[in-house]
């Protein structure tokens, strides 16, 4: 079945290529482009790249390339239709095809979300009504009255069936409440029983508002586990949401703080620092960072001041940069948490601690200088190369030089020499980089054996400036008219580029985007890789006018010619595109 074109762009608006791919792979940003290990071929060093610019994927080591919904077809094993399907159910669209079907669907989220509506005012009245364990637990924490409104926190009792009683009297099927992950059934015996007993109960909250999830912290002394989460169901994910954005992200200056706990959140926002999230029952996702770069310039990082705090800041820190976001990194002493540190210091020192936040650079120097004994002349050595290497991967030329001068003032060495040990370790890490590029190019194509575009090895030349003419197109989707009007499909040397203009100046003529073109219906998936790699790969020159008429006179030339360059003589070639620059 073909699906109607406007489906399809704005399924592939709907689902940015980034995030899609990111939520199976970690990206790292790489100027315009992310890179990761390949998902679909086993490598150490990253060559798998998503360009956003033409919502396209391609890897350099593999060679498999496509689009949003190639990824999805080829990462889920699916077909077309299939993976158009995911994705839709992805980006809340409803299948032009099966209404029907996404209307159930629809129906038993919305079942799903009032179940828990009515669950957070249940565990709500439990916890604010009369003595009770969790309000026990709540004063032994210091968490006040006003903390429980504005978190809508409450208390699941230590029983098996409060709260299915309430939702069966509420019309809900216990198969319902086990799908909601509210409930749980027996191995034992097939009945089924509260999910949540004794718990100080956090509701997870979306940014429209919504209660999808609970986390939920025993209150009993020997309860186990510490925090019991929902799992994963229809209406969440979890690395999806952030811990209390839904209240931080309206107050504030774009700042927040990002911490551990469920109680830093709240002990944090009662003494004043309302714009604390948290990642909540997992490692700070890469989507959580993007989520948070829509509400925040700058994040705080305030995590444990263990080693698995510091491991998680390490990760932090590069999730939250790819997004452009500032980072600072808040540095507790004496406590573990921030909750802990505020209850022994008071609120006015963990004010001091933020101010006192370090930049990432010095963070990871401070890590280093930590690690080594700088009264050893060995480890002082290789505590200089490694903050050298921190310091060579800063993309800002100021930011390398201060921090060169900052710390060969700390070591008292001169600055010029640091600074001179910088930039070569900078070098090498560049030159090391064009190199795999390179190897990656003459390994995707190569010309002795292209099974997929035959021509081009005969026609090195013509194929080349095909290339770079639709790569300028794409590039370029306001040179339509120009282009089409100064050269034809016929003009084309080689086949396979002759198709692939062809199809994209026809697909841009109905809809002027490039990263809405779906190729994978028309073409086949080394066929779709190869495009890929022609979209990203080809070097476009600053002039891209010029570039673009030099392009239509080499092809034209070449078509004319029926001569390769490689039969002409170096007089002949110079001849001939002498010619070509007369005509134009
Ligand atoms: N967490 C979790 N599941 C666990 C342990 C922790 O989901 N089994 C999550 C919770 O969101 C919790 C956060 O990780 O708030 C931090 O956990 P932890 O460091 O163990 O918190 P503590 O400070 O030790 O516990 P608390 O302050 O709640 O007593
Ligand atoms: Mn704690």
């Amino acid at each position: 079945m073909a699906i109607d074109s406007a489906f399809i762009s704005e399924l592939k608006f709907r689902c940015p290529i980034d995030e899609v791919i990111g939520s199976y792979v970690t990206l790292k940003r790489a100027g315009s482009r992310y890179v990761a290990c390949c998902p679909f071929h086993s490598e150490k060093t990253p060559s798998f790249t998503v360009f956003c610019d033409t919502s396209s994927y391609y890897c350099f080591g593999c060679g498999s390339g496509g689009d949003v919904i190639t990824f999805i077809m080829n990462r889920e094993n699916l077909d077309y239709i299939d993976a158009v399907r995911l994705l839709a159910d992805r980006a809340g669209l409803s299948m032009p095809e099966d209404g029907g079907q996404s209307d159930k669907k629809r129906r038993s989220r919305e079942r799903m979300l009032e179940m828990h509506r009515l669950a957070a005012r249940h565990f709500y009245e439990n916890l604010t009504q009369g003595e009770n364990p969790g309000k026990k637990y709540l004063a032994s924490r210091g968490l006040t009255a006003a903390s429980v409104k504005r978190y809508g926190l409450g208390y699941a009792k230590d029983s098996f069936d409060d709260l299915k009683n309430l939702l069966l009297k509420s019309g809900y099927s216990l198969q319902e409440m086990e799908a909601a992950g509210l409930a749980a059934k027996s191995r034992k015996n097939g009945g089924y029983y509260d999910k949540f007993r004794g718990r100080l109960m956090f509701p997870v909250i979306d940014l429209r508002g919504n209660v999808v999830a609970f986390s939920g912290r025993t209150v009993l002394p020997d309860g186990t586990p510490k925090y019991m989460n929902s799992p994963d169901t229809d209406i969440y994910r979890k690395g999806n949401i952030v811990f209390g954005l839904n209240i931080a992200k309206s107050g504030g200056d774009g700042t927040l703080i990002l911490c551990e706990g469920n109680i830093d959140v709240v002990m944090m926002a009662q003494e004043g620092f309302k714009n604390a999230v948290a990642p909540l029952g997992t490692a700070f996702t890469e989507e959580q960072s993007r989520i948070i770069a829509r509400y925040a310039k700058t994040v705080i990082i305030a995590f444990d001041s263990d080693g698995a705090g510091q491991k998680a800041t390490s990760k932090a820190i590069d999730y939250l940069r790819m997004q452009g976001v500032t980072v600072r990194v808040l540095r507790m002493q004496g406590a573990k948490d921030p909750d802990e540190y505020i209850k022994t210091y008071g609120r006015d020192r963990f004010k001091l601690l933020i101010n006192d936040s370090k930049t990432p650079t010095e963070y990871r120097v401070d890590m280093l200088r930590e690690k080594y004994d700088l009264n050893d002349t060995a480890q002082k050595m290789e505590f200089i190369a490694e903050s050298s290497e921190v310091i060579a991967a800063l993309p800002s030329p100021v930011e390398r030089e201060i921090y060169a001068f900052s710390l060969a003032r700390e070591l008292g060495i001169s600055a010029e020499t640091l600074k001179a040990d910088i930039e070569r370790r900078r070098k090498k890490a560049a030159r090391s980089e064009r190199r795999r590029a390179e190897q990656a190019e003459s390994r995707a194509v190569t010309g002795g054996q292209d099974t997929v575009n035959r021509d081009r090895s005969k026609n090195l030349l013509a194929a080349r400036a095909e290339e770079t003419l639709i790569a300028l197109l794409c590039k370029n989707p306001d040179y339509l008219d120009y282009i089409t009007s100064q050269i034809s499909p016929d003009d084309f040397v080689t086949g396979f580029n002759r198709r692939v203009y062809e199809f994209i100046t026809e697909s841009l003529k109905s809809d002027s985007s490039v990263s809405t073109l779906s190729f994978d219906e028309s073409f086949d998936s080394g066929q779709t890789a190869r495009i890929m790699f022609m979209l990203n790969t080809t070097v476009l020159s600053d002039n891209m006018r010029a570039q673009t008429d030099d392009c239509i006179r080499t092809i034209k030339a070449q078509k004319n010619g029926k001569v390769d360059a490689a039969d002409l003589s170096s007089e002949q070639l110079a001849a001939l595109i002498q010619k070509g620059d007369k005509k134009g």
